[in-house]
């Protein structure tokens, strides 16, 4: 199957380009063909379909990523599936079909068998990617997602939309593009559920793991 690994990498995300897609060739659906669309303000160090996508400042370059990967819309339509993944990640372990699905989300490490109350979901009724107390099952993360390119890329033009009349609105959600990736979820059951040793920090111990987020100096990488 043709599949589709969506990266965006822009300033000084850009390093962690090539150790992530090395260990995606190993460990990323072998057996598929895996094609690389890198969304960067640099040349591309591998053979990619790369889309030139300017550097924002933080939390931009997350709040834009639907509207920086639906710049190549028409490529990711003729896929079989199409999966985003942030760049500080990195394959440990094979990711196999388990993961294809109509729409695919990962539980966030973080809240994992906590109760629904302590989710982190955007709680303003102004914004649209409010969820009301009592509603929704999981906290999804950002990290790693996907679908097949009906059911993801209408997702993403939906997130697109709201992330914009949120702007209009002088509002961003509390943790940006994931809120509303957790709101639409809620719309939009996805159709697998992955657990979260498919968006593990690398610095927990968790036996499984499968794609790791990397440990990092935030500030550092964010800045200019
Ligand atoms: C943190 C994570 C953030 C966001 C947040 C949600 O652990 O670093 O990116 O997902 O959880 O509460
Ligand atoms: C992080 C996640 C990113 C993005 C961000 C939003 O946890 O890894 O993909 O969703 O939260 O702030
Ligand atoms: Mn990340």
């Amino acid at each position: 199957m043709r599949i589709g690994l969506c990266i965006i990498a822009t300033g000084k995300y850009h390093r962690f380009l090539e150790p992530l897609w090395e260990s995606a060739r190993r460990f990323f659906l072998p057996g598929h063909d895996v094609r690389l669309f890198l969304f960067s303000d640099r040349p591309a160090p591998v053979p990619c379909e790369h889309l030139d996508t300017p550097h924002r400042p933080w939390p931009l370059p997350t709040l834009y990523r639907y509207h920086t990967l639906l710049q190549a819309e028409e490529r990711l339509r003729n896929l079989d599936y199409i999966f985003y993944c942030d760049a500080d990640m990195r394959f440990v372990a094979t990711v196999g079909d388990e993961v294809l699905g109509r729409l695919v989300a990962v539980v966030h490490p973080g809240f994992a068998g906590k109760p629904a109350h302590e989710f982190t979901y955007e709680r303003r009724r102004q914004s649209r990617a409010y969820i009301p107390p009592g509603a929704g099952q999981h906290y999804y993360a950002g990290g790693f997602q996907g679908g097949r390119p009906d059911d993801y890329l209408a997702a993403a033009r939906a997130m697109r939309q709201a992330i914009d009349d949120d702007l209009r609105h002088g509002l961003v959600a509390v943790w940006h593009d994931e809120s509303h990736w957790n709101r639409y979820c809620l719309d939009r059951a996805p159709a697998v559920v992955l657990p979260p040793t498919y968006c593990c920090p690398e610095s927990w111990p968790m036996p499984g793991r499968k794609l790791l987020a990397l440990d990092k100096n935030h500030a550092e990488i964010r800045g200019p």
